[in-house]
């Protein structure tokens, strides 16, 4: 009789972990067995190794929506969606939302009942499992996945109250629309929140009307991500076949786009308040997009490819916002009712913030730092006209005497 020996070295063998291509983390464990068999081949010894896995389900990363304006709501309508049928993510998503009080209820208990943000998406149901929380602290807790939406004026004070919540690990996705100035020039709102945060941060912009976006209607868009994997996972996050997206790696070629774009709507709006027609319309938008370009190659030392601008985040959002939008339509108003932008802003937006004024008085401070306001008419003519009283119709003059016709 033949004796079978079986070693088993299973147990104190080194884990392994790795990604499965659904998005969950597949642990492998190594171990082999050794088998001794001494048995009727003629007292031969066979001896088998081998290595199984196992596969456990890794709980999906947390998503907090930092924003529920307008467009921070119409993407939790998005997110809330997406992260039940991917299971990369947690299927429960955290909504930050700045504390509002709506016919005598809070705002976040209205979301949290009524699944509706009331206030800044009415008539939009928002997914239940996306959950709106007053206190940033408590918002971003456990989350991995940051969505930034807010008006960039708040992004600084947000970004010093969750640093001590941020683990490693954790990364970020700006769609907010403006600038900021820094010690060195140009301070985009992505490097705001990489330096307060210290986490790898992309960007989302295109042409999104937000309430568009929210009745799902088909529309393009534009992820900047310097890292290609994170490009992938925010674009699961995001994509439907409503809201179709393009990765890019130029991140801040992209966010200026979205910023920029702002600054010509106004002037846009300025034309619709004095009566111009659609030729106008369409020499404000091209020589704005020229404008454009022109900024983000002085202003930017990284690469600006003239490509990108083609994307939905440069012509086709610069078209979108000086037709529909915020920005043209309260420029209009300051040209027929002579109110201040502030006044307007009060009275039409319902709480909402304009961003064009503001990122014109940004970049035109840039400007007159570096003596270049003369190359840039548009840009520096809708500042004037909105902070320093010049007369709207100089606008107009303006784009006659433009370098790019001289
Ligand atoms: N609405 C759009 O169509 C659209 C589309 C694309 C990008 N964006 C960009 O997204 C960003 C957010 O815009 P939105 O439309 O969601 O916001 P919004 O202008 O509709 O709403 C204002 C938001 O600011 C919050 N808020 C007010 N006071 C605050 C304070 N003191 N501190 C912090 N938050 C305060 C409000 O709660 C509200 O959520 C902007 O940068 C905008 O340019 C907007």
């Amino acid at each position: 009789m033949g004796v079978s020996l079986l070693l088993s070295r299973g147990v104190g063998y080194p884990w392994r972990a790795g990604e499965g291509r659904s998005g969950s983390v597949e642990i492998y464990r190594a171990y082999e067995e050794v088998i001794i068999d001494e048995g009727k081949r003629n007292n031969r010894i066979f001896i088998f190794r081998r290595t199984r896995f196992t596969t456990l389900k890794m709980p999906g990363k947390k998503v907090c929506i930092v924003g529920s304006g307008n467009w921070g709501s119409s993407i939790a309508k998005i997110i809330g969606h997406n992260v039940k049928a991917s299971n990369r993510f947690d299927p429960m998503v955290n909504m930050w939302v700045y504390e509002e009080i709506i016919d005598g209820r809070k705002l976040t208990e209205v979301i949290n009942t009524d699944h509706e943000n009331v206030k800044y998406l009415p008539g939009h149901k928002l997914p239940r499992n996306v959950v709106a929380i007053p206190e940033i602290t408590e918002a971003v807790k456990g989350a991995k996945i940051l969505v930034f939406v807010i008006p960039h004026q708040f992004i600084g004070k947000l970004c010093d109250q969750m640093k001590p919540h941020i683990t490693e690990g954790t990364i970020g996705i700006s769609l907010i629309k403006g600038i900021d100035e820094g010690p060195d020039g140009l301070k985009l709102i992505s490097d705001i929140i990489r330096e307060k945060l210290e986490i790898e941060v992309s960007v989302l912009m295109g042409a999104n009307i937000a309430s568009e976006v929210a009745d799902e209607k088909f529309c393009e868009t534009t992820i900047g991500a310097r890292n290609e994997a994170n490009g992938v996972i925010f674009k699961e996050l995001l994509q439907t076949p409503n809201f179709r997206i393009t990765v890019v790696e130029e991140s801040d070629t992209v966010e200026l786009c979205g910023a920029l774009k702002n600054i010509v709507a106004v002037g846009a709006g300025f034309c619709d308040g004095l009566g111009f027609g659609d030729n106008t319309k369409a020499a404000v938008i091209r020589l704005g997009l020229m404008e454009m370009i022109a900024f983000a190659k002085l202003f930017r030392k990284d690469q600006v490819s003239s490509t990108t601008f083609l994307e939905s985040c440069g012509v086709a959002d610069l078209i979108t916002t000086c037709y529909g939008g915020r920005n043209r339509k309260v420029a209009e108003a300051f040209v027929k009712t002579s109110k201040s932008i502030t006044e307007l802003e009060a009275e039409m937006l319902n709480g909402q913030k304009l961003q064009g004024p503001q990122t014109s008085a940004e970049v035109y401070k840039l400007l007159q730092k570096r003596d270049m306001v003369n190359k840039f008419p548009l840009f520096s003519a809708v500042y004037q006209i909105c902070f320093e009283g010049k007369e709207v119709k100089e606008f107009i003059t303006c784009l006659q005497n433009h370098p790019e016709h001289m």
